[in-house]
């Protein structure tokens, strides 16, 4: 069973995955020249940045440290179908990882944040495919 300690390792790794992912999204939409994706990437980094203030809840009150270094980030992105579909494998590895998290975590509170982030994950990848498929 894990402990309070190997809780806290993987919920910082689920913190840097968000801070990327709100860096990623946050950058995506400055360029995407199309307003309507991206007004909904923009809208989803906000998502993303509050994903990250409630896992640091989570990591904080169980006396961790919420940590900021994350990897060295690929802006290298420049069409909206490459975007699109960077932002749904993102999704992807998301919701594989809290799908993962649920299943071996026994911390309720911990547990019922994670299924509610699961929950938006799924709404965003959503969202992106249907951008991407309205584009063929
Ligand atoms: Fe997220
Ligand atoms: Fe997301």
């Amino acid at each position: 069973m894990l402990d309070t300690e190997d809780i806290i390792k993987l919920l910082n790794e689920d913190f840097v995955r968000e801070l990327e992912t709100s860096m990623i999204y946050v950058y995506n939409s400055f360029i995407m020249k199309d307003c309507d994706p991206s007004r909904v990437t923009e809208a989803i980094s906000v998502d993303e940045m509050r994903h990250m203030w409630w896992l640091a809840d989570l990591i904080t009150k169980r006396g961790g440290k919420p940590t900021m270094e994350h990897k060295e980030l690929d802006f290298s992105d420049d069409d909206l179908k490459s975007m699109l579909k960077r932002q749904i494998q993102l999704e992807s590895e998301g919701i594989d990882r809290y799908n993962y998290q649920i299943e071996v975590i026994y911390d309720d509170e911990v547990v019922g944040v994670l299924k509610h982030i699961l929950d938006e994950e799924k709404r965003h990848r959503k969202e992106f495919k249907m951008r991407l498929e309205g584009m063929d």
